[in-house]
């Protein structure tokens, strides 16, 4: 809730944003997951389209697509195999920029959570959802006024390896 939000976008109102708490082995985030396995196919069959279209596009859009497809197969990653799947909602202003603080409010969490050394894992088909009659009913708030996205929290089974980056000082240009 500390996380900047865009006060001149979306004016004075205590509900700027909201949290949803899915917690594991209930019967709503298995409808969560199972809507949010249909977007996946749904996208999944558009890019299937749209590369019978323009095959000259199957190599920019394959990695997506495997993707896609994995959460096909298996299901959405961190929505019923993590403990907690959490949704952010972030109110739509003018101009929309919901998603650009629902990315501070979710780096918080993240930070906070590795500080508690447990695992997070975005889970971005989530903002796709926040058009999606059912699964918006299931947070019960009305389609159209909210931005959304998620992520899952848990303890990892694995530590967590250390990532090589770019070097900072190579992709900096001072002017
Ligand atoms: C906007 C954004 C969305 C992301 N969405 C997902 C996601 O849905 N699922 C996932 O596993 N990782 C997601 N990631 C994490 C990236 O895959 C990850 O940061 C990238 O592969 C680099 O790996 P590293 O951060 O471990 O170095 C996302 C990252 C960003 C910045």
């Amino acid at each position: 809730m500390m996380a900047p939000y865009a006060a001149q976008a979306v004016g004075e109102n205590e509900e700027f944003r909201r949290f949803f708490v899915f917690e594991n082995g209930t019967k709503s985030i298995e409808i969560a997951g199972d809507l949010m396995g249909k977007k996946a196919e749904e996208g999944l069959n558009h890019f299937k389209n749209m590369i019978a279209e323009k095959p000259f596009l199957k190599s920019r859009v394959q990695p997506f697509m495997e993707k896609l497809q994995m959460i096909v197969d298996h299901g959405v990653l961190g929505v019923g195999t993590a403990p907690y799947f959490i949704v952010v909602a972030e109110l739509r202003g003018v101009p929309p920029v919901e998603q650009e603080s629902i990315a501070h409010c979710l780096e918080n969490m993240w930070l906070k959570a590795t500080a508690l050394e447990l695992g997070f894992h975005l889970v971005s088909l989530t903002s796709q959802m926040a058009e999606e009659e059912e699964f918006m009913k299931l947070l019960d708030i009305p389609v159209g006024n909210y931005g959304i996205n998620g992520c899952a929290i848990g303890y990892p089974s694995s530590e967590t390896p250390r990532k090589s980056r770019p070097d900072t000082k190579k992709a900096t240009k001072w002017l």
